[in-house]
């Protein structure tokens, strides 16, 4: 079976936008699990924009599958990851202008710093995948750095258009880098920019273990839950109007 890793970070995004307490991650991430997810992936970035700590360290007390944190290599980063042992932990690039992570990590030329971290967290009990670009130099120097998985980027992927050749030829990519790092011994994961349009094909690559989807998966939770949300609020409003009407004074 694929596991379904979902990505709660945009939950996040949209609380943060009022520094408020909801929507809550930590909400999200159960009714996920209980909808199904294998498990639950966060980000927790350095410029803090979506997770903050305090949701991961809630997480990970609540997290009942799986709990995947992507991070940067940074010394802060990996003293977190160290004291919270999620399962595993996700290597990625990090700008802080991005507005998502942009491309996969250069292992090849990530060398000694790399294969240290990796290393550490291993030594602690950690799985530890790296999130890199479908490409055979890429693939060959995480297995030698040490990495127990790897998570293909599907960004270019989920870019190109149906029915052109880059669509086809991306995914060859992904396949040939799926095989290789099969062939090296490491769990084939893939993610990013995956949509309810783009999975299916997805879903065909060999030895694919886990799939990490986030924003399209909120972005559609936000569309199918809005009439609801609407309506439970007009509703609201309809009772009291209702005890108005009865001679309530409507302080209650
Ligand atoms: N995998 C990685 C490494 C990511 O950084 C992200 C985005 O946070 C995802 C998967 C999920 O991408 P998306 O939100 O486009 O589904």
């Amino acid at each position: 079976m694929i596991a379904l890793h979902v990505n709660v970070d945009h939950i996040a995004t949209v609380r943060q936008a009022r520094r408020a307490s909801e929507p809550d991650p930590v909400t999200a991430a159960a009714l996920a699990e209980v909808a199904g997810a294998n498990g639950i992936t966060v980000h927790l970035r350095e410029d803090r924009r979506h997770i903050q700590d305090r949701d991961v360290r809630v997480l990970r007390e609540t997290v009942q599958t799986v709990l995947n944190l992507e991070m940067a290599t940074t010394a802060e980063m990996l003293k977190f990851a160290i004291e919270i042992q999620p399962d595993v932990v996700t290597i990625v690039p990090e700008k802080r202008e991005e507005v998502t992570t942009e491309g996969g990590l250069d292992v090849v030329c990530g060398g000694d710093d790399l294969k240290k971290a990796i290393g550490e967290l291993r030594d602690n009990g950690m799985r530890v995948s790296l999130f890199i670009d479908p490409d055979m130099e890429q693939i060959q120097s995480s297995a030698k750095l040490g990495a127990t998985d790897i998570e293909l980027h599907t960004g270019p992927y989920a870019h190109a258009k149906e029915s052109n050749k880059i669509l086809s030829q991306a995914f060859q990519k992904l396949e040939g880098a799926a095989l290789e790092a099969h062939r090296l011994g490491m769990q084939v994961n893939a993610g990013h920019g995956l949509t309810y349009q783009n999975t299916q094909q997805i879903c065909h690559l060999s030895h694919l273990s886990e799939l990490n989807i986030g924003h399209s998966i909120v972005s559609r939770a936000v569309v199918v839950g809005f009439g609801l949300a609407v309506r439970e609020m007009r509703e609201l409003i309809n009772h009291q109007e209702l005890n108005l009407g009865c001679g309530d004074s409507g302080t209650s």
